[in-house]
């Protein structure tokens, strides 16, 4: 559908006061981008002849979004209204176009579909104002479409303007509109700031169209929520939820099972492959392209992360900027970040951090630990409680290890430090040199035994407290409480068991 004859107006300059924000309306965000970069997106589609966005609040931050989206930017300042607005978008439009589509920027959720129908049913019925109205149970706060017996539209009356009459009717204004630009201008000269808010309302321009014998139609949205406008907090989870609803929709109708699909967070741009089950309370977001047939379950967070077909992500892992190839495993209580790539049916367990990372095909990491610039080769198994000392307080550092290799459990590797292909690690080493392929790597203290040294301990510990003045240990009914019979004590004395306890406190330092 290409509209050559018709440009686009995107009202964007408001404040949104009834947000209490620091940020302008605008720039909120609902289901995954900002408010109006939705707006925005919907009118691409039609291929307009030109986009134009009128700007105001925080001009410089809401251009920074738009400008790149190929949209024209107007400063409109001071803001007096909707039709000002449009007034002030004037000179942009020249006469290059017959025909304007007016959107406000926070009405994130119409459809292009539906923006098409109301450019096809304007231009057919050569109107001079088609609005895109829409029924809504609640319609409190929204302008209302008057119309007459016959069902013509007479005029849109803002909510607060409202008589007790027109209050009970439910046929709201969206604020979109399409119209014919030399009879809109007219309109918009007679626009007075007579209302609560001294504005030039755009509302009253159909009024007076409609009076100077114009054709004024309504299009009424099949989709109520198409026209959900944001003013509020309540407003933007509203249009959140909304944006959630249809993306997990389109999902499901597209091959995905989804369990509790209310708990499930999608951004738009995340992709799922059929016959993936996503479990409660997962969240998919940014850019992230899941594959088919893999389970992401409950509770795991996936940013920006491509997931290759069958992998397995446990519950409540958080994923960021990372690849996990077919069929690997993650979690559960897995972190990994910053280019983490697992190859095909690499896995890595509970309380695994990986940054920067590689894991080789077939590669595990499955408990506690930290694999930070690191790359682990195929096949090799890496113990509990490995550490890549990656950091050295100035610089990150890189640890590479080779295809097959077993690294004992709680190994610290203290980098920059390579690992040949097939060595052996022996658990509770910190390995600060390289090890050749094929080697067993042993960095640790000697283990040294000290037969009954924990005995005689406890004999000293027991006379020492005894010997003390007004300290005696507590004396306790029944004689098999007390492990050593006061003869055996006695046998020791104490200076002999401070010298045993001595020398085994000094032979047991590492050597
Ligand atoms: C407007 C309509 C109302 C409709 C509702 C639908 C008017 C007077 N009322 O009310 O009939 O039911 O939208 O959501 O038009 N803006 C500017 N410049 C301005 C004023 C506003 O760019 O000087 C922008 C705002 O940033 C916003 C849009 O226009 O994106 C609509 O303004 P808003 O104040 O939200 O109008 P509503 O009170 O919602
Ligand atoms: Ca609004």
């Amino acid at each position: 559908m290409a509209l050559p004859d018709l440009a686009i107006v995107i009202l964007a300059a408001g404040k949104g006061t009834r947000l209490k924000s620091s940020l302008a309306k605008v720039l909120h965000r609902a289901g995954g981008r900002t408010l109006v970069e939705h707006v925005v997106r919907a009118c691409q589609r039609l291929k307009p002849r030109a986009m134009i966005a009128l700007v105001g609040h925080q001009a410089a931050d809401v251009s920074a979004i738009l400008k790149p989206l190929g949209v024209q930017i107007i400063l409109q300042e001071p803001q007096r209204g909707t039709g000002h607005a449009v007034l002030v978008a004037r000179r942009a439009l020249g006469s290059r176009v017959k025909y304007a589509m007016v959107l406000p920027g926070d009405a994130p959720l119409v459809r292009s579909e539906t923006l098409a129908e109301l450019a096809r049913l304007h231009q057919q019925h050569a109107a001079a104002a088609t609005i895109l109205s829409a029924e809504l149970a609640q319609p409190a706060g929204y302008g209302r479409i008057v119309r007459r017996q016959d069902g013509n539209v007479e005029a849109i009356v803002e909510d607060a303007a409202l008589t007790d009459d027109q209050r009970s009717i439910n046929e709201i204004n969206s604020s979109i509109y399409a119209f014919t630009l030399d009879k809109l201008w007219p309109a918009l000269a007679r626009l007075r700031p007579v209302n609560a808010h001294r504005e030039l309302y755009l509302t009253d321009a159909i009024g007076f169209l409609r009076a100077g014998g114009g054709t004024v139609q309504a299009l009424v949205a099949a989709d109520a929520d198409e026209v959900l406008g944001c003013n509020t907090r309540a407003d933007l989870a509203e249009v959140d939820l909304a944006f959630r609803r249809r993306k997990r929709a389109e999902l499901m109708a597209a091959g995905v099972s989804m369990l509790m699909p209310e708990s499930i967070l999608i951004d738009p741009d995340v992709t799922v492959g059929p016959d993936t089950l996503v479990e409660p309370g997962v969240q998919l977001l940014g850019k992230s392209r899941i594959g088919a047939g893999c389970t992401i379950r409950t509770g795991s967070i996936l940013s920006d992360v491509i997931v290759e077909d069958g992998a397995l992500v446990k519950p409540y892992s958080v994923i960021s900027s990372s690849y996990l190839s077919a069929e690997t495993q993650v979690g559960p209580f897995a972190h990994l970040r910053d280019s983490a790539r697992l190859l095909k049916g690499a896995r890595v367990g509970n309380f695994v951090e990986v940054k920067k990372s590689v894991l080789g095909e077939r590669a595990k990491a499955m408990h506690l630990t930290y694999l930070g610039d690191a790359r682990i080769g195929s096949e090799t198994n890496v113990g509990a409680g490995t550490i890549t000392c990656n950091y050295d307080g100035v610089n990150k550092n890189p640890t590479t290890i080779g295809r097959r290799v077993f690294v004992g459990s709680d190994t610290a590797l203290v980098a920059p430090v390579k690992v040949g292909d097939r060595a052996y690690i022996a658990a509770g080493s910190t390995i600060t040199e390289n090890i050749p392929s094929d080697a067993l790597a042993i960095a640790r203290g000697r283990q040294v035994n000290k037969p009954g040294w924990a005995a005689a301990r406890r004999r000293e510990t027991a006379a020492a407290a005894k010997r003390k003045p007004g300290r005696k240990p507590k004396r306790k009914s029944s004689a098999s409480a007390r492990p050593h019979s006061r003869a055996r004590s006695a046998r020791v004395s104490r200076g002999k068991a401070a010298a045993a306890a001595k020398r085994a406190r000094k032979s047991s330092r590492p050597r």
